[in-house]
């Protein structure tokens, strides 16, 4: 049932307080993200943990210089970070010739989420990142991020004491057809 509560309390933050996570609640999460099912187990992920602000505001000042200014309505706001200073932020590495990676970031991302919620932590899940690797920087970020050959960005986590609350989502039933 506890599982059942994660899922349902989860919710993506988007202010976040300063303090750091304690090394033995990071080290549960990413546990919870090695600990992910995978296509054959092919485990096809590298998680990249980064809690230093100047890298973390790199990623997103390349992302955002690649992306231009139209990119996303959120760039309108000058204060806006796409990491929205989250002390932690895990960088979500893939395998690129293996055709289940995204699928499997995609529930290992899921399982931190839900680890970090069952331990008071909050998250958003953040694809905004992506152009940062995409872009001139691509290769001396995937460097500093200790990205292993062959892996690409697919997805990124930000982590930290959440200081804001936040509504559920909307559930449309409609989309589940029961036959
Ligand atoms: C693949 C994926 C990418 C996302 N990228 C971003 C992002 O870059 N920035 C952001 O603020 N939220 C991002 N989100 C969070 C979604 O906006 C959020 O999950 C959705 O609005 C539902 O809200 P909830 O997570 O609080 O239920 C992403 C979520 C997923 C699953």
């Amino acid at each position: 049932m506890d599982v059942l509560k994660a899922i349902s309390d989860r919710r993506s933050h988007r202010i976040y307080q300063a303090e750091q996570l304690p090394e033995e609640v990071l080290s549960a999460i990413l546990k919870a993200g090695l600990e992910a099912p995978s296509a054959r187990n092919h485990q096809p992920w590298h998680f990249s943990v980064v809690q230093d602000a100047e890298l973390i505001q790199a990623v997103h000042d390349e992302a955002a210089a690649v992306m231009g200014k139209g990119g996303n309505p959120r760039f309108s706001d000058d204060a806006f970070q796409m990491f929205y200073h989250a002390p932690t932020a895990v960088f979500i590495f893939g395998e690129k010739d293996f055709g289940w990676t995204q699928v499997d970031c995609g529930i290992a991302v899921e399982n931190m989420a839900l680890a970090a919620e069952g331990l008071g932590v909050g998250s958003v899940i953040l694809g905004l990142p992506k152009p940062a690797f995409m872009g001139e920087k691509a290769d001396e970020l995937r460097a500093r991020l200790q990205c292993p050959e062959g892996y690409d960005f697919v997805i990124a986590l930000a982590l930290g004491y959440p200081a804001d609350t936040k509504e559920a989502h909307e559930l449309h039933w409609e989309k589940i057809s029961r036959i």
